[in-house]
């Protein structure tokens, strides 16, 4: 089978990358991505010799290529995005550019090419916020979005569910909650915690702390993927979650125990403009019919990604720093 994932050289297309490559080495991978900010080639080194493996960087937005790309797929996973709240607050066009006319472009090269199968990534925010003593989000919820970020994705949700309908095209909906693990780009709370304490520098709680948030390794993440590629109905949108509802100050309270640090390097700044209370996910139906739940408790996993923060200094120093960006010219050259 092959493959073609947009997005392969952000967090979780990177993990995704690595987790297929190792469970389904008879299959060919090809990554398109645009390497903004938030790609990093240097995820991928030690899969970059592998014979079924090939990096484009291009654009969603650019159908032609996309077309061409698709013609040659089996199947489309598709996690190109804008992914940051935070950005799409200070600039949303990036969002609905990428997000909305991307995942456009790729369902239209799907649809003209033989219907090729497609399986989006979305996320939990498409349905708003929980108060303290709702029910945690399905698939049946309403969606409800509340940053340009959670609406930008809204609407590549219905897209992919209108060509569904309309056309037939043979897809499949993940709304995954907040995934934590390596290669994580150092803007997210986890991340940005971790390394900032490495640095000696304080971490900058927005609001109260008392937000909630659904925890999941993203390696649990992308083993649900596979089991909706291998299992999942046509048609059909899985919520996917890690049973793990935490506030963020219980999270910052962990880490910084781990780090050996005290509360003074906490440092509590001006609250995310609409942020969303409480986010959490019922996965009784992945349970039911893919067999899927998270494996990865909590605990083991926060442990295991502070120490891979720890091991790999390298790897988010040269992000932190830019040197990163340099990867691609070294490697691709500058075309
Ligand atoms: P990320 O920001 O780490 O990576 C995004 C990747 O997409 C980067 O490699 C970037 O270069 C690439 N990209 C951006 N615009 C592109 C374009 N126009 N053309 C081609 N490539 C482009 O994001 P992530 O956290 O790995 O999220 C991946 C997907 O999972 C997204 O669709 C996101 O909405 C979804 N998701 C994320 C989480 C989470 O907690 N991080 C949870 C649920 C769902
Ligand atoms: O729920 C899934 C979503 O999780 C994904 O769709 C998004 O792509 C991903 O970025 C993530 O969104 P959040 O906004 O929940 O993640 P973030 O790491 O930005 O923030 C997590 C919580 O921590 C949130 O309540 C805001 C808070 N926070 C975040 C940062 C970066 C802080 O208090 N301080 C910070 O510096």
């Amino acid at each position: 089978m092959k493959l073609l994932i947009t997005g392969g050289a952000g967090f979780i297309g990177s993990n995704f990358i690595h987790y297929w490559l190792k469970n389904h080495q008879e299959d060919k991978i090809i990554n398109l991505d645009l390497l903004t900010y938030a790609g990093n080639l240097e995820n991928l080194k030690d899969v970059e010799q592998n014979s079924n493996y090939k990096f484009i960087k291009g654009d969603i937005g650019d159908a032609n290529l996309v077309n061409d790309l698709v013609k040659e797929a089996d199947v489309i996973v598709h996690f190109a995005a804008e992914s940051h709240v935070d950005r799409s607050i200070m600039d949303a066009k990036s969002f609905v550019d990428t997000n909305v006319l991307g995942t456009f472009n790729l369902l239209e090269a799907a649809k003209n090419n033989g219907k090729k199968r497609f399986h989006h990534i979305s996320t939990d925010e498409v349905f708003g916020a929980l108060k303290s003593d709702d029910p945690a989000f399905n698939e049946q919820t309403p969606y409800s979005p509340r940053s340009p970020y959670a609406a930008s994705k809204a609407s590549s949700d219905h897209l992919v569910r209108a060509y569904f309908h309309t056309f037939s095209l043979p897809i499949t909906i993940s709304n995954c909650s907040n995934n934590y693990g390596p290669y994580q780009f150092p803007e997210k709370l986890i991340p940005l915690f971790v390394t900032n304490l490495l640095e000696g520098k304080k971490v900058p709680v927005y609001g109260d702390g008392m937000q909630i948030r659904d925890w999941i390794h993203v390696d649990d993440h992308n083993r649900g993927v596979d089991l909706i590629l291998q299992k999942g109905k046509i048609g059909e949108t899985y919520c996917l979650g890690g049973n793990s509802e935490k506030t963020n100050m219980e999270i910052t309270k962990l880490i910084l125990g781990y780090l050996g640090q005290g509360e003074e390097m906490i440092e509590y700044v001006k609250d995310r403009p609409g942020h969303d209370r409480r986010y959490a996910i019922d996965f009784s139906k992945a349970k039911e019919e893919l067999g899927w739940e998270p494996l990865i408790g909590f605990e083991d996993g926060i442990k295991k990604t502070v120490e891979w923060y720890k091991n790999n200094q390298e790897w988010w120093q040269r992000i932190k720093s830019g040197e990163y960006l340099e990867y691609y010219k070294k490697q691709y050259g500058e075309k």
